[in-house]
């Protein structure tokens, strides 16, 4: 599609706990991009609430918006289009977004975008790197997946490998929860991990997965190790196991997603999902490519967990690209494929 320069989206994200806003003008500058949190909220509780997260979005959203638009110093005369994740997510909080987008799309006769949040994660690297195209390898990592997936163009892509059980992102958060570590798991088990030693050997490495994950074997092997420590009065060295898990998790994330590049004929990687922030994976993943001749992209950490300004860059491909644009019957899809 042909497309003016300064194609301007508001976008809006609410697939999970956190209520987000951003402006972004052609799928790579964000003008503004505005996170409001619950984690303080679901830590009380050791996890997200879906219902007292939907609640929280609609309490903040309208003011995320108007935050938006201020910081970015724009009005609703000035957007293009307006773009909202549809899944996957949490239902009832994907609805308040999509129920805000769709009012404010009827209100302006502005064009609404319907976003993978998937491809908004990827989407978090156009961002980062203004040069970086398709084709590459990207690690999907987050709280729901943990994937290989080949990008063959913008929003398009073919899945090599994905996790049999649980994601990384929870794993994380479910080792973190059974230490009383607290919620998100992954930033305590990686800060907890910097003053222990990857001593000890939960799960080895399985082959016969291929390019695919299992990571609940090793979240119960770290249950199992705590519980056994604790039936002898043992002191459970807490840094120690998180250094071990974290270890591990990180080395077959790497491993698979360097052997899938090199066999696809491919030398870029980029990293996507809430994941990518772990300093161990961004570390031990550029080592690797490096040593393999793979250029390595990693998202910029303020977009590494969810927030609107990869669905406004997505958003701007899907338009670039064709795809339809949404209408009034846009409904939240929970389990929208990868
Ligand atoms: O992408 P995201 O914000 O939400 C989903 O779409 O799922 O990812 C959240 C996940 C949580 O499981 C959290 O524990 C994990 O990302 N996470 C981390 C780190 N920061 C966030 N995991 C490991 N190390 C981190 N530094
Ligand atoms: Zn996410």
């Amino acid at each position: 599609m042909d497309m003016e320069k300064n194609y301007t989206i508001l976008a809006i994200e609410s697939s999970c706990d956190e209520t987000s806003c951003a402006v972004v003008v052609d799928g790579r500058t964000v003008l503004s991009n505005v996170v409001s949190s619950q984690i303080d909220i679901h830590t009380l509780f050791g996890g997200v609430v879906p219902e007292v997260a939907s609640r929280n979005h609609i309490t903040a959203i309208d003011n995320i918006v108007n935050e938006a638009l201020k910081e970015a110093n724009k009005t609703l005369d000035d957007i293009d289009a307006i773009a909202v994740t549809y899944g996957a997510g949490l239902v009832g909080c994907l609805l308040v977004g999509i129920s805000y987008a769709k009012a404010l799309s009827f209100a302006t006769g502005k064009p609404l975008i319907a976003v993978n949040h998937i491809n908004g994660h990827i989407a978090s690297n156009y961002i980062t790197y203004p040069d970086l195209k398709p084709p590459f390898m990207c690690l999907l990592v987050s709280g729901g997946h943990t994937a290989i997936i080949k990008v063959d163009e913008y929003n398009q892509h073919t899945v090599i490998g994905n996790t049999l059980d649980d994601a990384v992102g929870e794993s994380f958060d479910k080792v973190a929860r059974v230490m009383g570590l607290g919620y998100p798991g992954g930033p305590k088990v990686s800060k907890c991990a910097e003053n222990g030693k990857d001593n000890i050997v939960f799960v080895k490495p399985n082959d016969s997965l291929g390019y695919n994950f299992s990571f609940s074997g090793k979240k119960t092997a770290v249950i199992n190790y705590i519980h056994n420590l604790e039936q002898k009065n043992l002191t459970i060295p807490v840094n120690d196991i998180c250094a071990s898990f974290q270890k591990c998790a990180v080395d077959e994330l790497v491993d698979k997603t360097i052997r899938a590049t090199i066999e696809s004929g491919l030398d870029k990687v980029v990293v996507a999902g809430g994941v990518s922030a772990n300093k161990l994976l961004r570390q031990e993943l550029s080592t690797k490519c490096a040593q393999n001749g793979i250029k390595c992209y990693l998202p910029d950490l303020k977009y590494c967990t969810d927030n609107a300004a990869m669905i406004g860059s997505s958003a701007y491909f899907d338009v670039l690209l064709g795809k339809p644009f949404a209408d009034g019957s846009l409904a939240p899809k929970a389990n929208l494929e990868l």
